[in-house]
């Protein structure tokens, strides 16, 4: 089983490099294990030109957008984890995905084909707002949105999603988040 682990803070000591740090470790001990440092990656910005809807891929020249795709192809589990960003993912995030929509889904005559049926997903945001502002469109439930608008387009199946907000305090909660995030990765 692999499985992709997308981290998006820029933050190495943040909240959601943290987790996935954790994450990692016993995804490693459990599947093939890949990480990719989201904001490290050279993706420039998608252009709107659709041609990747008949064509199934960006006409940009290769970056790591195509090369990402790949490896979300590739992967069986991903856990994706996103600070909250203006109610948000991340714009290294979006950028990924805006380049590679053929990747998640594809407009076959009137119908929109799932492309990625088959994986799983487990997101972990984090965010200032605390709890339950934190559940506001605005706030992290935006991110958690933008996420399922993307996953759902591609059939991912969702396993769990861990929010933490009040990201302030998150020194005090740090080894319970640790176990709850944990405790999200799939049996074998
Ligand atoms: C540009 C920017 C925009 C942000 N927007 C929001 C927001 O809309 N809502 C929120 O609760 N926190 C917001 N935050 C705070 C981060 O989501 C929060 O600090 C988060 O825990 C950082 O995660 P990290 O430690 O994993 O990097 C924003 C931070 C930045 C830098």
């Amino acid at each position: 089983m692999k499985c992709l682990i997308l981290s998006c803070s820029p933050r190495k000591k943040g909240v959601t490099s943290t987790l996935l740090t954790a994450m990692e470790a016993e995804a490693s001990r459990r599947y093939e294990t890949t990480r990719a440092d989201v904001n490290s990656l050279d993706i420039k910005p998608c252009i709107g030109c659709e041609k990747c809807r008949p064509d199934k891929r960006c006409i940009l020249p290769e970056d790591d957008a195509h090369r990402a795709a790949e490896l979300i192809r590739g992967a069986d589990i991903l856990v994706i984890g996103s600070p909250t960003y203006w109610g948000n993912i991340t714009a290294p995030l979006k950028a990924l995905f805006d380049r590679n929509v053929p990747l998640i889904e594809y407009i076959d005559g009137w119908t929109l084909k799932p492309m990625l049926k088959g994986k799983r997903a487990i997101l972990v945001v984090s965010s200032d707002a605390p709890f339950p502002f934190s559940l506001l469109s605005s706030q992290a439930g935006g991110t958690i949105r933008a996420l399922k608008t993307i996953l759902k387009a591609g059939g991912v199946s969702i396993k769990g999603i861990l929010s933490v907000s009040g990201a302030e305090t998150f020194e005090k909660r740090k080894e319970r988040l640790i176990r709850r995030a944990v405790a999200m990765l799939p049996a074998k």
